[in-house]
């Protein structure tokens, strides 16, 4: 009887260490690497202080790297891959091309995970690391990051261009294509203030201040300094002009203050549904900061490659051979 019990018991905790381990198919699990490689959120974070300590903008360009990947056919690490002569990539698609950075920053980080892990993690699990890091470093909310993603071994130029909501869209497209990647218009509102930090380039926010009537003229006459009606295209100006490099609610206070740079970003206040929640968010950088949280995680579950789907990509830039 003692026997047959303590197997039963004995047979219960295997199953749930086996649960634990491998977690069922489709889903990531925060312990995904706890044996396999252990070290590999301190080599992620430790990478993006010395990135960021250099380069505080860098922040917000992996975060806005992994929205760019988790919103074109799932987080796998598509975005990363270079194009050949018989492929063409994400990374030159319109909304990416000559606009997305920080592809160094993970073969940076990449080449240290394999020094540490060989063949064991997955690009797209990288990123997802270092967008929380980024965050976090800039003195935004930290989270817990779902892992256990794998790579791509194909990318879709056309799928970029369709999915990546570009600065003139309104606000029914923009909740309609978040929709479309199981996020609601509240976390479509909460993850915008990912405009908090980062910078964009006149040729994005022109139409803008040259035409939008819903903006306030002081801020601009500013802007239209350093971004002609007629030139200047890759001119930048910081979505946030008081704390460009601070992760904070300032976003929401601008868009009350009419002073949201694009014109996608006034379009969450300007008479519509998300008024009242761009308000609260203005006012509440708690509420804005653990929303946001929340909305991250979930957008890094976007149709995540899992089990024996995919591969674990060597080098981010290709597939494996
Ligand atoms: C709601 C729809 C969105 C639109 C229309 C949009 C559009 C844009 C555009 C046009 C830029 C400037 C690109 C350039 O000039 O090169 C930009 C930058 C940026 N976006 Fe978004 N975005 C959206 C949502 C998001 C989300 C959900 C995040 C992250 C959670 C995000 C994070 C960023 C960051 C951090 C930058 C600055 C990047 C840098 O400085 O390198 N964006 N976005
Ligand atoms: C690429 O994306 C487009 C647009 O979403 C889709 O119609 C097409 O089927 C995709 N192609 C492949 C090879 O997955
Ligand atoms: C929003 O933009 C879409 C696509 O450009 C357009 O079809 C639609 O009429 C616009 N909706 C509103 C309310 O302006
Ligand atoms: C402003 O709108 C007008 C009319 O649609 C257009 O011709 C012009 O190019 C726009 N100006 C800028 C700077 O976008
Ligand atoms: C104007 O744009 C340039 C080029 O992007 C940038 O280096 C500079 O900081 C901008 N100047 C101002 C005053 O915003
Ligand atoms: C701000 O939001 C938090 C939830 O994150 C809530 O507990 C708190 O009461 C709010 N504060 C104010 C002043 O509304």
């Amino acid at each position: 009887m003692a026997f047959s019990n303590s197997f039963l018991l004995l047979s219960l905790l295997s199953l749930l260490a086996w649960a634990a381990a491998c977690p069922p198919q489709g889903q990531l699990s925060p312990t995904f690497y706890a044996t396999s490689c252990p070290d590999v959120q301190c080599i992620v974070r430790s990478a993006m202080e010395r990135v960021v300590r250099r380069e505080p903008r860098m922040g917000a360009s992996i975060l806005r790297l992994f929205f760019h990947d988790c919103f074109v056919n799932g987080c796998d690490g598509s975005i990363l891959l270079d194009d050949t002569a018989t492929f063409t990539g994400e990374k030159n698609a319109p909304p990416n091309q000559n606009s997305v950075r920080g592809y160094e920053v993970i073969d940076t980080i990449k080449a240290r995970v394999e020094a540490a892990c060989k063949a064991t993690v997955s690009c797209a699990d990288i990123v997802a690391l270092a967008a929380r890091d980024g965050v976090h470093l800039l003195g935004g909310p930290t989270w817990t990051v779902r892992l256990g993603r794998r790579d791509a071994t194909t990318a879709n130029q056309s799928a970029a261009i369709s999915y990546l909501p570009s600065a003139g869209a309104n606000l029914t497209t923009l909740i309609s294509m978040f929709a479309a990647k199981g996020l609601n218009a509240q976390e479509m509102t909460a993850l915008s203030g990912g405009h908090t930090i980062g910078q964009a380039h006149c040729k994005t926010f022109r139409d803008r201040i040259y035409n939008d009537t819903n903006i306030n003229p002081g801020f601009a006459a500013f802007r239209k300094r350093n971004c002609s009606a007629s030139c200047g295209d890759s001119n930048l100006a910081p979505f946030d002009i008081q704390t460009p490099n601070r992760f904070g609610n300032e976003y929401y206070q601008n868009l009350v203050a009419r002073r949201g740079l694009l014109h996608s970003d006034q379009e969450l206040f300007n008479g519509g549904s998300q008024d009242a929640l761009v308000w609260q968010y203005s006012t509440n950088a708690s509420l804005f900061a653990s929303d946001f949280a929340r909305a991250m995680v979930k957008m890094g579950n976007i149709s995540p490659l899992t089990g024996t789907s995919g591969e674990i990509r060597l080098n981010c830039r290709k597939v494996n051979a």
